[in-house]
């Protein structure tokens, strides 16, 4: 693993943004595994930002996102799909049809997800934030590494920290499909960013502790490809790595 650190949000979000423009500029095709949640939302300011500064077009991308809620109505402003329009896909010339989240209809098999991934190339970068309970993805403690999409209850520690984005957390869905550890895994290069105190703990178990389904985020020491961004705050409880 790869780690930097940087003063704050903004830092860190203007590091990844320049990364990806470059890589974006850099390929013909690109294919980007994307995440919701609060620590993105800058990175998807920045890259809006460029791409009305002409830095960047997003003709060729085509993207990927790591989950989406069951049972919520497609409508509501915090399904996945409604997050990624508004902060970034509504405001930059990507087409829509080539902005995939996992189905999540009842009777479909999720791991249709992860064929029409390899069928489009797989992912070229897989962008990564972590839960504090060391999720990745919506893969909560305890899901075997070599799962792939595939749908899970919502620990209640998650679901708290995702009420920020509804009026209460008895809004916030209770189930999610998701990418696996396994097609997370698969992707070319995985980013991974954390920022604020709260974090701290799960990134320290995720880059110094021992790779266990306890913590799903730890295997990502496994990966050949991993760039971890994060704030002096998220980094303030590493002892060996910076
Ligand atoms: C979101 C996702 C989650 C979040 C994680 C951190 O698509 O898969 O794993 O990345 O819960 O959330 P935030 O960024 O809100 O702290």
């Amino acid at each position: 693993m790869d780690v930097k650190v940087f003063k704050n949000k903004t830092e860190l979000s203007r590091h990844i943004a320049d990364l990806m423009i470059e890589k974006i500029n850099s390929h013909d095709h690109l294919n980007l595994g994307l995440a919701t949640g609060s620590t993105f939302t800058k990175v998807y300011r920045m890259l809006t930002e460029g791409y009305i500064h002409r830095q960047l077009s997003f003709r060729s991308v085509r993207t990927f996102n790591l989950d989406e809620y069951v049972d919520i109505d497609e409508h509501h402003p915090e399904t996945y799909r409604n997050f990624m329009n508004r902060h970034l896909f509504d405001h930059v010339d990507i087409d829509k049809d080539k902005t995939h989240f996992p189905p999540t209809d009842a009777d479909i098999d999720y791991k249709e997800y992860d064929d029409l991934i390899e069928k489009l190339g797989g992912i070229d970068i897989q962008l990564l934030g972590i839960g504090v309970n060391g999720h990745i993805g919506f893969n909560e403690p305890g899901v075997p590494f070599d799962t792939r999409t595939h749908k899970v209850r919502l620990e209640e520690t998650t679901r708290e920290a995702n009420k920020k984005f509804f009026d209460s957390v008895d809004e916030v869905p209770t189930h999610a499909v998701t990418m696996g550890i396994e097609s997370i895994m698969g992707s070319r290069m995985i980013i991974l960013a954390a920022y604020g105190h709260h974090k701290a703990d799960a990134v320290r178990d995720m880059i110094e502790g021992a790779i266990t389904i306890d913590h799903p985020a730890s295997i990502l020491q496994k990966h050949a490809d991993c760039l971890v961004v994060l704030d002096e705050a998220a980094a303030s409880k590493l002892k060996y790595s910076i």
